[in-house]
């Protein structure tokens, strides 16, 4: 057996929150058994941000109770601020014993560029930080796990290139806040591998590689590189979405997520186990594409 890499799926959540349609929450359900079935670890079920900005996620609360139960697998949701936490606990102190110890994550995110937090989230990148900060708190008082964002990692939509060191330094914030990992992310897939590279050695230095992810947009086809200068860097966890789906409402231009299947791909040819069946991923990524397809969907 060789190391691990753990996949992060956030295919239900970020593959989907960016389809002009509202997808049928069978749909939703349908991939999402899908990907249990492949024996992905974690999957990010939907979000707690606001509905008319993001419809697609609108009915994450009422998709928790129906979310398939699998040893080993566990949900998370997005949740921007208070307001979105106090959805969440609200939906979950609804749901039986199982599917409340099943859906035990949350997801802060703040962004390492100004004008990328003010059209994403509303707020500038400090309070962005300090309410990721109460959430953290408020969340791990209900003993949930916590995991934290930073977008534009190395390039912001509105303004350009992006400092490793703002980076790092909202990573280490985010870490200070008590996130148990940080995901970076490349919001709009156009990183190049050297850029990588030199972000990761600026954020290395205030977070170990064993607290991050990456979190690889594939706009420029250059997502399973950046994968490969991380993992050269050390990190074993990567986000991905089943056959690519994805996007950001906020971040125009922005393509999917790296595709799962080509993540579990290159990792395993790099010598690295992923625990996941590669036929019943294909079923997944099946279901992902007729789901981008589907007129007005
Ligand atoms: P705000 O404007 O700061 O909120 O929005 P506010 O407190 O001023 O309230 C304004 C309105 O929002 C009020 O409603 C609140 O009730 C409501 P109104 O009176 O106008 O009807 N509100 C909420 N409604 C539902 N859920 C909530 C909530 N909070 C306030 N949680 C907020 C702040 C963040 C909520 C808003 O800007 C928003 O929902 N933005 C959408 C953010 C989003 O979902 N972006 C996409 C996901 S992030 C991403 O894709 C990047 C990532 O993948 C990593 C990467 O690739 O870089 C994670
Ligand atoms: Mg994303």
């Amino acid at each position: 057996m060789g190391e691990t890499v753990r996949i992060v799926e956030v295919g239900p959540r970020d593959g989907l929150q960016n389809e002009p349609g509202v997808i049928a929450q069978a749909d939703k359900l349908a991939l999402i058994s899908a990907l249990a079935e492949a024996g992905v670890g974690v999957i990010e079920a939907g979000a707690f941000v606001h509905p008319r900005l993001v419809p697609q996620m609108a009915d994450t609360g009422e998709l928790l109770g129906q979310l398939p139960l699998r040893e080993g697998l566990r949900y998370a949701v997005l949740v921007p601020n208070a307001r979105g936490l106090e959805g969440f606990l609200e939906a979950r102190r609804a749901l039986d014993a199982a599917h409340q110890a099943a859906t035990c994550e949350v997801a802060v995110f703040v962004a390492a560029s100004e004008a990328f937090s003010q059209a994403n989230t509303n707020c500038s990148v400090a309070e962005g930080l300090e309410r990721a900060g109460a959430v953290v708190q408020a969340a791990k008082a209900e003993g949930l796990m916590v995991r934290g964002y930073v977008s534009c990692v190395v390039h912001c939509p509105y303004t350009g290139a992006v400092a490793p060191e703002a980076v790092a330094d909202v990573s280490g914030a985010l870490a200070q806040a008590g996130v148990y990992e940080v995901s970076l992310g490349d919001t709009i897939g156009r990183a190049q591998p050297v850029e990588v590279e030199a972000m990761l050695g600026a954020v290395l230095t205030v977070v170990p590689a064993g607290k991050l992810a990456g979190h690889f947009h594939d706009t420029g086809g250059q997502a399973l590189e950046n994968i490969g200068v991380s993992l050269d860097a050390g990190l074993r966890v990567f986000d991905a979405s089943a056959g690519g789906l994805g996007g950001c409402p906020f971040a125009p231009g922005a393509a999917g997520n790296v595709a799962t299947g080509a993540v579990v791909d290159f990792v395993q040819r790099r010598g690295f186990d992923t625990g996941i069946d590669g036929a019943a991923l294909a079923r997944a990524s099946d279901i992902a594409q007729r789901l981008r397809s589907k007129p007005g969907g």
